[in-house]
Order: structure tokens, then C-alpha cells, then sequence
């Protein structure tokens, strides 16, 4: 209690781990809140959250409480999760997949997400996770950064037409994408351009400083 009161004055940092994936890992209280960190950039809760919400926001809170099932790509703390379940109040099966152990570890431990009966949590590198399941979805949170870096296989043929195919009809993908370069731009742009008339597509530029946001309907 004491530390997040402290923590209005200066942030106070409880607890930092290695990470292969994050570089580092550090759970903060700043401003009264408990945030994640990696090393160079803010993961869950605090911004993070904040944009996250916005692309719930343009899907519509209203909708998303109609579907059955919600894949999250990229759990970190869990603060997409906690929008989910606390302020949408959506009661259907969430399952999230993460490929670094020690963040699903402090995902459990400190942000409490295993107190949440709708939520399914795989360790994973969701590539392999979306090749294997056989499951069909109505929403798909792509969410996945190795610190800032965003891996490339999230804009190559094959895992959008993976993800494409485990979307089900009238679904969403709510994409996070970070810009801090022409050569990002080039990219989203070109990814952009890679849903045709099959998809309604809207790109939500500059959601906080380098943050673009994607949502994609699935339409037929
Ligand atoms: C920005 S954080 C996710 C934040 C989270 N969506 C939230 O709402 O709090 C990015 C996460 O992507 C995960 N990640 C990186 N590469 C991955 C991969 N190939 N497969 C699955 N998760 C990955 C990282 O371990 C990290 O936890």
C-alpha cells in the first residue's frame, strides 16, 4: 500500500527478471498503478492499455460481448485481458497465448490473471499455435513485440492467411503495431494492402505517438 502511494511521487520498481525474449522485465507501481515493462518499452497496463482499449473501442464493447471465443496473441500482464473481462464484461472463452514463460509467471503472480475462470494461457510462440489449433475465432488480438521489435513473420503471407482462416466470418483482428520509421510505414502500408474486398480494413494512425492500430472485419 505504501509503495503505490510512493509511487505518485516516484515510480518504484518491485521486481525485474532476464528475459530472452523482453531483454528484461519489470513490474512497476507508477502513478498508483502496478505497469509491466521490458527494457525499452512500456508491455502492459499503463499506455499499453490504453490503446489497446481504443481498438475495443472502434470494434464496439457492445459486439465483442457477442462472441464466443477470443484469441490473444502476446499476453504480457494481461492488461488487454483485464479490459476484456472487467469493463466489457465479455463471459465467453478468451484463450492467451504467450512464447515467454517468465512473463506468463509474472502474469499469475503479480497481475492475478490465473483468477480468471474464462481464461485459457498457453505458453507458446504463436506461430505454432495458430498452424495447430483447430479451433475457430471471433475475435484475434495480435499483440506480439520482443521488446520494440515487432518479428516479421507477423507481416508475411503465410500468417495472414492463417489467421485469416481461423477468423470466422464477421469477426475482428484488433493488430498493435508500432511506427518509428519510414521503413515501418512502407511496411503497414504494403500490409495494408494485402486485405482486398473480402475485408473491411481501417488503420488508426498515431493511437499514442508511435502506435498504429489495425482492425480488420472478416466479411465473407
Ligand atoms: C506488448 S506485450 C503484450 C501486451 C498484452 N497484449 C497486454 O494487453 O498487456 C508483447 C508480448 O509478446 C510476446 N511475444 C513476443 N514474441 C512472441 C511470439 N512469437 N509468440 C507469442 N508471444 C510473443 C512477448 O513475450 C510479450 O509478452
Amino acid at each position: 500500500m505504501l509503495r503505490k502511494v510512493l509511487s505518485y511521487i516516484i515510480p518504484i520498481t518491485i521486481y525485474k527478471k532476464k528475459s530472452n525474449i523482453s531483454k528484461s522485465l519489470e513490474v512497476t507501481w507508477v502513478n498508483g498503478e502496478l505497469v509491466l515493462d521490458s527494457e525499452n518499452t512500456n508491455y502492459s497496463y499503463g499506455s499499453l492499455q490504453r490503446i489497446l482499449k481504443k481498438g475495443l473501442k472502434y470494434i464496439g464493447f457492445k459486439r465483442i460481448r457477442t462472441f464466443n471465443n477470443i484469441l490473444v496473441l502476446g499476453v504480457a500482464g494481461g492488461s488487454v485481458i483485464k479490459t476484456l473481462v472487467n469493463e466489457i464484461k465479455f463471459e465467453g472463452q478468451i484463450t492467451g497465448i504467450d512464447i515467454d514463460p517468465n512473463v506468463i509467471e509474472i502474469a499469475e503472480t503479480f497481475f492475478k490473471l490465473n483468477e480468471i475462470s474464462n481464461l485459457e494461457l498457453k505458453v507458446m510462440d504463436a506461430f505454432e499455435f495458430i498452424l495447430s489449433t483447430k479451433l475457430k475465432y471471433d475475435l484475434i488480438i495480435i499483440d506480439i513485440f520482443q521488446d520494440t521489435v515487432m518479428p516479421n513473420f507477423l507481416f508475411e503471407d503465410y500468417f495472414i492467411n492463417r489467421i485469416n482462416f481461423i477468423l470466422n466470418k464477421n469477426g475482428f483482428i484488433l493488430f498493435n503495431t508500432m511506427i518509428t520509421n519510414a521503413k515501418d510505414e512502407e511496411r503497414n502500408n504494403y500490409y495494408r494492402s494485402k486485405f482486398t474486398t473480402n475485408y473491411s480494413i481501417r488503420m488508426y494512425p498515431k493511437v499514442e505517438i508511435h502506435n498504429e492500430l489495425f482492425t480488420i472485419k472478416k466479411l465473407v
